[in-house]
């Protein structure tokens, strides 16, 4: 057993069978169902005062996890003229994130209620989403380059994972010993503002991390000044998009921009694939945290000789899904993020509804941004003309002989960034892999829940920029070329 054991062990998280386990996360959840957090800029100096404003939990729209005071452009430059490298020996930087990882788990409570009451994250998301935060802190802080810090870092993150993608760019940039200015995404400055909370007091100065929640303007002005040496982004390829322009106009030449974007994820089932574990995988891939996340699965093809079958199997399956309250423990799929969010996937699936290709959409709760989770019929993945950031899952057939045109038609998308293979012939997953261009392929199990140290994650092309997070290349991107560092 000791040659399978990993060199670092990833963070225990919660076995949600047990119900002695549930019982604990219900007690630490407790005292935060009717919380009011507050988030504002915390700066290495006095923000400007702002109105705070109201958020709502997208399930439920009675209900308010806190306010948010945003940051404004004079906060931008205070940040910016207070931002100092972290110049502390490395070891010294790996304690305070470690320290930072136990605070977190400590503050399970906490966290679990605030991602579910301000993003919408089912229980199960809620444990996923600490661990990979837990994991990028202990990860970056074990494997620290000796290597100059670029300088100051700017890190945007988007709200689909509001801890966990907010943490490990952050972690990355602190480890490496830049100096960090933080925006969140504008749906979740609650999170945010707690991680925050919980780096300083587990000892991250504040000259060394700040945060700015606000808007894409505030974002704009933080990639687009000359003092700010790097940009770590998670969001939309269009947002990456204007940033490398904006960076490319202002910042110094060869600055770095590590993106990571969007995707049109496919899987290939071929008439080999195991149905009951194909179906599993799939439910799991198009619906856990209602579809929204970058490696969703999008596009399932599914080989002629099998389809019908796994597409009675696969809406029985769906029938099972429970949509609701994700303080509920019970609850499959929760809202998605807000109405912006929602009123965009409806308008996708309103025209597939009236062009007959709805095979099954399940009912919706009575109140909150939900979208039932839908399966659509589409002759291939180039009949989508965008990421349907949400539960929604196209289905097209093809035949065994069309196999290379199915590969070449998930290639021209663009896109690269995950990709999943149902098959029991070993040289298929040799032909397909190869030929499939994704940063991410699975085989026989589902495409989403990348494992950091064990499972780098991020794509090519429209995808990303690379290097992976959670992989080995990452954290030499947030250094100055070449110089080594005195300190160490
Ligand atoms: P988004 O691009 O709308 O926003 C992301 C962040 O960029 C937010 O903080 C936003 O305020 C900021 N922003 C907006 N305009 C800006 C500008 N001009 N300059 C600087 N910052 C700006 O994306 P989103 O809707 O928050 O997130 C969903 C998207 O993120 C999806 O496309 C999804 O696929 C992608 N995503 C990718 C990964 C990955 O690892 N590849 C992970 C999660 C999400
Ligand atoms: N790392 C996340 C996943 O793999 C985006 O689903």
């Amino acid at each position: 057993a000791d040659l399978f054991r990993p060199e670092r062990a990833n963070a225990q998280g919660f076995d949600l069978a047990h119900t002695q386990t549930l019982k604990h996360i219900d007690q630490a959840r407790a005292p935060w169902k009717d919380h009011r957090w507050q988030a504002a800029p915390l700066l290495a100096g006095d923000a400007v005062p702002a109105e705070p404003l109201r958020e709502i939990n997208p399930a439920d729209p009675n209900d308010s996890p806190g306010t948010t005071a945003s940051a404004s452009h004079a906060d931008v430059q205070i940040a910016l003229a207070a931002a100092a490298p972290w110049h502390v020996p490395a070891a010294q930087r790996a304690t305070i994130l470690n320290a930072a990882a136990d605070l977190y788990e400590a503050e399970f409570g906490q966290i679990f209620a605030v991602l579910a009451r301000e993003a919408g994250k089912t229980l199960p998301d809620c444990v996923a989403e600490l661990r990979e935060a837990v994991d990028f802190l202990r990860y970056y802080a074990a494997n620290i380059p000796k290597r100059s810090p670029a300088g100051r870092f700017t890190c945007i993150s988007p709200w689909n994972f509001p801890l966990a993608i907010f943490t490990g760019q952050i972690a990355a940039a602190l480890a490496t010993g830049n100096a960090v200015l933080a925006k969140p995404a504008e749906q979740t400055p609650l999170t945010a503002h707690l991680a925050v909370t919980l780096l300083h007091r587990a000892g991250v100065p504040r000259e060394a991390l700040q945060l700015l929640p606000g808007a894409g303007e505030i974002g704009a002005a933080l990639t687009s000044d000359p003092r700010v040496d790097g940009v770590a982004f998670t969001g939309s390829t269009e947002t990456a998009l204007k940033i490398r322009a904006a960076m490319a106009e202002n910042l110094t030449p060869g600055a770095p921009l590590i993106a990571e974007t969007g995707g049109l994820n496919a899987m290939i089932v071929d008439s080999t694939a195991l149905t009951e574990q194909v179906v599993q995988a799939i439910i799991e891939s198009a619906f856990q945290s209602a579809g929204q996340r970058c490696s969703a699965l999008r596009c399932l093809y599914l080989q002629e000789d099998i389809a019908t079958d796994v597409l009675t199997m696969l809406q029985g399956a769906m029938d099972t899904l429970r949509l609701g309250d994700p303080w509920k423990i019970a609850t499959d799929c929760g809202p998605v993020i807000d109405d912006d969010a929602r009123a965009n996937i409806l308008a996708h699936i309103a025209i597939a509804r009236r062009e007959g290709r709805v095979l099954k959409e399940l009912q919706l709760p009575a109140q909150g941004t939900f979208v039932a989770p839908t399966l659509i019929e589409v002759s291939g993945i180039s009949a989508l003309e965008r990421e349907i950031f949400g539960p929604v899952l196209h289905v097209a057939r093809f035949d065994a002989a069309d196999l290379d045109r199915v590969i070449a038609d998930i290639n021209a998308t663009g896109y690269g960034l995950t990709f999943g293979l149902q098959t029991r012939l070993d040289d298929r997953v040799q032909q397909v892999s190869e030929a499939i261009r994704a940063g991410n392929i699975y085989v026989n199990r589902n495409q989403i829940g990348a494992i950091v140290g064990s499972q780098p994650f991020g794509g090519e092309a429209l995808s990303g920029t690379g290097p992976k997070a959670g992989g080995p290349h990452y954290l030499p991107r947030f250094c100055a070329p070449d110089r080594q560092q005195a300190a160490d």
